[in-house]
């Protein structure tokens, strides 16, 4: 099938089912291209809960089709290919939370949203890139809390907020590489550029990249706001380069340069328009969670949601 047919019988299709398809801005271009709604994890976790659609095609990674299988238990929700692992997700596991609940009977576990849905099950307050600020301030004072899996998150999260937090050992692989010396080589290179930057990268919680005043830290959706609101013309993207389609789309005058363009999550990219449109036909593959999981996971993404 030529590429044009297979989107023209992915639009058919979806209208036939009654599909909602919803892309990560990290997702490949073409399957951005065909989604009814391109977001990061807490605008993608907020249109699962919303929507009146009885299927949702989530093309991400495993966790955000387990999220919004627990946010919308009565939808089928498919992912396009099998298993779209994350490295971060997989760097907690639910034991470990317990057994810190255990040691700290009054303690807060705040997990970021890329965890699994075992992993929310035993987490207090699930939180994203744009709102772990605003949650971690409203926690009660004196109580320990332990914030995961994202090491550099957390480390960011803990500076900004000053509040004393354990940290899990985990990070995401892509924005490892984004240390301090690549914002700093990007800094120098780029001296009219505004770098923005995602709190997930190793370099976000250096100080001397945090005070910046050409550095600014943000979720994905945080990214594309400064960009379009902002004044200047020139801006260099610290985090997963597929974000630069929606950039370029949506600010046609300005420019956007990848930090490190080879620098990608493979994992998102596992899904192209052929794995879409099977994934329509078949039905396939079908994401779900157990009642008893999901019941608790629903807790710690409800008091994610009540935030904004
Ligand atoms: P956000 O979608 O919260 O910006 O996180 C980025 C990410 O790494 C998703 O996997
Ligand atoms: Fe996971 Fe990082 Fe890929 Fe996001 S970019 S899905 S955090 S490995």
């Amino acid at each position: 099938m030529k590429k044009e047919e297979i989107i023209a019988e992915i639009a058919r299709l979806k209208k036939e089912k009654n599909v909602l398809i919803l892309a990560h801005y990290y997702a490949r271009p073409e399957v951005q291209d065909i989604a009814d709604f391109i977001g990061d994890s807490l605008q993608l976790s907020r249109q699962a809960a919303e929507t009146q659609a009885d299927i949702i095609l989530f093309c991400g990674v495993h966790f955000m089709a387990e999220t919004a299988a627990v946010l919308s238990p009565y939808k089928k929700v498919l992912a396009p290919t099998k298993y779209a692992g994350c490295s971060l997700a997989e760097g907690a596991d639910a034991e470990g939370l317990r057994r810190w609940h255990e040691k700290n009977p009054t303690g807060l576990v705040v997990s970021y949203v890329n965890t699994t849905a075992a992993v929310k099950a035993e987490t207090d307050y699930c939180v994203t890139s744009s709102n772990a600020l605003e949650i971690v301030k409203s926690l009660p004072a004196g109580v320990p809390v332990l914030f995961g899996p994202d090491r550099n998150l957390g480390a960011y999260i803990a500076k900004e907020t000053g509040r004393e937090m354990e940290l899990w050992d985990a990070c995401c692989f892509v924005h490892e590489r984004i240390d301090t010396e690549s914002i700093e080589a990007a800094l120098y290179a780029y001296p009219e550029a505004d770098v923005l930057i995602h709190p997930e990268s190793k370099g976000a919680n250096d100080v001397s990249v945090m005070n910046h005043p050409r550095c600014f830290m943000y979720s994905t959706a945080g990214i594309l706001a400064h960009a379009s609101r902002s004044s200047k013309q020139q801006f260099v993207i610290a985090t997963e380069p597929e974000t630069l389609h929606l950039l370029k789309k949506q600010n046609p005058g300005k420019e956007f340069i990848a930090i490190q363009l080879e620098n990608r999550c493979h994992y998102m990219k596992q899904a192209g328009l052929w794995e879409v449109l099977e994934a329509l036909r078949e039905e396939k593959y079908r994401v779900t969670v157990p009642d008893e999981i999901r019941e608790r996971a629903l807790i710690s993404l409800e008091r994610m949601l009540r935030f904004g």
